[in-house]
């Protein structure tokens, strides 16, 4: 059982605040009656809508963030800032962390959830959930690039990485896509093409697509239709 301005503020959309208005003037309901209060408590799986949507409470927060570079991809750390000082306070206190990792120094999309299975789900190499990346060398990218990510690639430490998607924009720039997601990935793997990577920005995470609507260090909710991309991203039964 939570407070209903606590569900409301938990999906990341309203603060408290927001959500107290919006309870009193009405536009609130749960289980089909207009909320009057908003300390009422109720139960996770309750159905609420505002201005007539349905709304996920759930008990989960889903996120999309345009990550910056100088943050740490981690809920804490003890000498760097993570990610989540980009969110307003009540959004610190809901138990999100990052669905996998983006270097310090990469930027673009993260998402940064509070549901468990799910981000598990998404970054088990069960599902292969694939991801683009914009990546900017130095050097020139050639035919060759391609074709050895194409075949996949043994680096110089043993590292095994699976085939991954290599496209050139031109003579610098390539959307690379990864089936998976190991250390320093891209990095390394350009890097033992003697291409090493100047700048690296995530485009996509699965079905999600980075909104080029948000500059760098902002975000938004995701979408129900978003959310739901995901968990069938996920569903048992798929490659
Ligand atoms: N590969 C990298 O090298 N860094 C990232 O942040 C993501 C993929």
């Amino acid at each position: 059982m939570e407070r209903l301005d606590k569900l409301l503020s938990s999906t990341g959309r309203w603060s408290r605040k927001e959500a107290e208005q919006l309870i009193r003037s009405g536009r609130v309901t749960v289980d089909g009656v207009v909320a009057a209060r908003r300390e009422e408590k109720y139960p996770d799986d309750a159905v609420i809508t505002v201005n007539g949507e349905a709304i996920s409470a759930g008990g989960y927060t889903y996120l999309m963030l345009n990550k910056p570079a100088g943050l740490v991809s981690a809920t804490e750390d003890p000498r760097q800032a993570t990610v989540l000082s980009l969110l307003p306070e009540h959004l610190r206190r809901v138990g999100l962390f990052p669905a996998g990792r983006l270097d310090r120094d990469t930027v673009g999309l993260l998402l940064l959830t509070n549901d468990g299975p799910l981000a598990h789900a998404l970054l088990s190499p069960v599902h292969h959930v694939d991801k683009i990346y914009l990546a900017e060398v130095e050097g020139v990218l050639e035919e060759s690039d391609e074709a050895a990510f194409r075949e996949g690639m043994v680096l110089q430490s043993g590292l095994h990485c699976l085939p991954a998607g290599l496209e050139r924009l031109d003579e610098s720039r390539a959307l690379v896509t990864l089936h998976e997601g190991k250390y320093h990935q891209i990095k390394r793997m350009l890097a033992a093409r003697g291409k090493p990577v100047r700048s690296l920005k995530r485009l996509t995470f699965g079905p999600l697509e980075l909104d080029q609507s948000l500059g760098e260090g902002e975000w938004r909710p995701l979408t129900g239709e978003e959310i739901g991309a995901l968990q069938e991203a996920v569903k048992p039964g798929r490659p």
